[in-house]
């Protein structure tokens, strides 16, 4: 089973997570990581599974990576993950309830991707950044790599 990972990334952060996914499935198959810009040179559908990841801003994946999620030429089954704020560290508290009622961009592309007939394997990677740009909180490098075992196993059985 061959995967693409595909991701975008402003501060580095998403970047280091995708990195992360890319050197744990490197030991079990061929994996091709690519950032949104490399990944438009490329042809998706020669892969069995796409893993497709972005910060959340403004509730909502970047413009390249929801662009990206609409193409025709996706493979059939695929996973999401995102990049998202550390709610502790907003400031005044209310705001963390908007943020975290706007939503993240793992579930619109989750959504996006479901919509256009793709098989969703999950759950969503989900992984903290603290502050706007970074660092990764302690840990999340790791959980990326354990995230993604499991989602190359989930579409092995599914194969
Ligand atoms: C303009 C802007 C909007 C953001 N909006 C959100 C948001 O809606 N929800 C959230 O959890 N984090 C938000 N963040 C924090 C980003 O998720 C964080 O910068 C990102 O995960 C870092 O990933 P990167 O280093 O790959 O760019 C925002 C950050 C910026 C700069």
């Amino acid at each position: 089973m061959s995967i693409l990972i595909v991701y975008d990334s402003i501060f580095g952060n998403t970047g280091q997570i995708a990195r992360a996914m890319a050197e744990a499935l490197a030991q079990t198959g061929p994996v091709k990581l690519a950032s949104v810009q490399e990944a438009r040179d490329l042809d998706p559908s020669r892969y069995n599974l796409l893993i497709i990841g972005s910060p959340t801003r403004g509730f909502r994946p970047t413009p390249e990576i929801q662009e990206f999620a609409c193409r025709s030429d996706l493979p059939k089954t695929a996973a999401v993950f995102d990049t998202r704020i550390n709610l502790d560290t907003i400031n005044p508290a209310p705001l963390r309830w908007v943020v975290q009622a706007g939503g993240y961009a793992a579930e619109r592309l989750h959504r996006e991707l479901a919509d256009q007939g793709c098989t969703v394997i999950g759950p969503p990677g989900e992984f903290v950044v603290e502050g706007q740009e970074g660092p990764l909180r302690e840990g999340e490098l790791e959980r990326a790599a354990d995230w993604a075992r499991g989602i190359a196993a989930q579409a092995k059985t599914a194969d």
